[in-house]
């Protein structure tokens, strides 16, 4: 725990034992911040993990916290200068209701957040949304490069029941209206599909993604176009925004552009003994030039990211060793 006298930044993140909150706590912890997890169950061998960053013994404190119970928020969030709102029910495809197991989580629990924050007088909020906030957007002018300003179609969303987009949407759009009625200080980052390292135990749904291809689990694969960033510029990009006073609005967070043709290619060159899925071609070759966006706004507050062909090799080498290329 903090030593007496010491006065440490103390900032709070929500859902810190999943994938990319796991890395921001990582990242927080060795600027020398006191962190305040937030976890449904501390006992869960899901969350040991974290016990086991550098620093953790010292600057890391877990908060039991649901999303929908908001004295559990309050709690957690006390005393804190800055929060980082991360945790999002992450579904699968089909959800039998998926208004109580989806939307109200991700929306209500955002406000919640963002009401304890204003309560606790937190000076700036970083909230995770999503690049598909921005990316379901039928009425965005065909060929204009997608920025801050484009909005996934709610409606749409739920037309297509695609919950899971609607629902990050509709959570970012309540919390930068309710930071304006508010004057809370609320910034938000949309990252594309994450990859990476784990520093959890479980295998999540961005190392089967992987693991999937390299092992030709599926004999064919459409040629979709893919936007990829890797889990340790997220979380610098989360840090960067919460730092930089020049930071407002929306970030884009989606540098790598690929279609499955080109990932497939690349990991043949760094990986030729695999068996990788046959590439299916008849995919409008019109669809990479129209889901375009970029992340300039981020990289103009210094943002820089790896390349595709290093964060590969890092997620692939740390599934070998983990033995999980083995296991599926
Ligand atoms: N992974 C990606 O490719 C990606 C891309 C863009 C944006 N994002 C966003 O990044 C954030 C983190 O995603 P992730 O991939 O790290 O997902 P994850 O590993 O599934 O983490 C989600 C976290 O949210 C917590 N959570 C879910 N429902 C909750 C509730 N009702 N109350 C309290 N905590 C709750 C989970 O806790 P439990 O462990 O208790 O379930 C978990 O710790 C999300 O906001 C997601 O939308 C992810």
């Amino acid at each position: 725990m903090e030593a007496a006298g010491e006065k440490k930044r103390r900032v709070c993140v929500t859902g810190a034992g999943g994938y990319l909150a796991s890395w921001l706590v990582k990242l927080l912890l060795s600027r020398g911040y006191f962190v305040h997890g937030t976890v449904r169950d501390p006992g869960d061998s899901k969350n040991a993990h974290l016990k086991n960053l550098d620093g953790a013994a010292e600057n890391l404190q877990l908060f039991k916290a649901e999303l929908l119970d908001y004295n559990s928020l309050v709690s957690a969030i006390a005393g804190c200068e800055g929060v980082f709102h991360v945790a999002t029910p992450v579904p699968p495809k089909k959800s039998s209701n998926p208004e109580v197991e989806v939307v109200v989580p991700a929306v209500t629990g955002t406000l919640n957040v963002l009401k304890a924050c204003s309560e606790a007088k937190v000076k700036r909020v970083v909230v995770v949304s999503s690049a598909v906030a921005v990316l379901m957007s039928p009425n965005w002018p065909k060929g204009k490069i997608r920025d801050e300003n484009c909005w996934s179609d709610e409606e749409y969303c739920r037309k297509t029941e695609n919950w899971y987009y609607y629902s990050k949407t509709l959570a970012e759009r309540e919390a930068l209206d309710f930071a304006e009625k508010n004057r809370l200080d609320v910034v938000t980052v949309c990252p594309s599909f994450i990859i990476g390292p784990l520093l959890q135990s479980n295998i999540n749904a961005s190392s089967l993604f992987l693991i999937n291809l390299l092992k030709g689990v599926r004999p064919t694969v459409e040629n979709k176009v893919l936007y990829l960033v890797d889990i340790r510029d997220v979380a610098d990009a989360l840090l960067l925004v919460y730092e930089e006073p020049n930071a407002s609005g929306r970030h884009i967070c989606a540098p790598h552009l690929v279609k499955m043709q080109d990932l497939v290619d690349m990991l043949k060159n760094l990986y030729p003994h695999h068996k990788y899925p046959e590439i299916l071609t008849e995919e409008e070759e019109e669809e990479e030039e129209d889901c375009e966006m970029h992340s300039v706004k981020l990289n103009n507050l210094g943002w820089k990211c790896r390349t595709l062909q290093e964060t590969l090799i890092d997620t692939i080498e740390y599934h070998r060793a983990a033995g999980l290329l083995d296991r599926v």
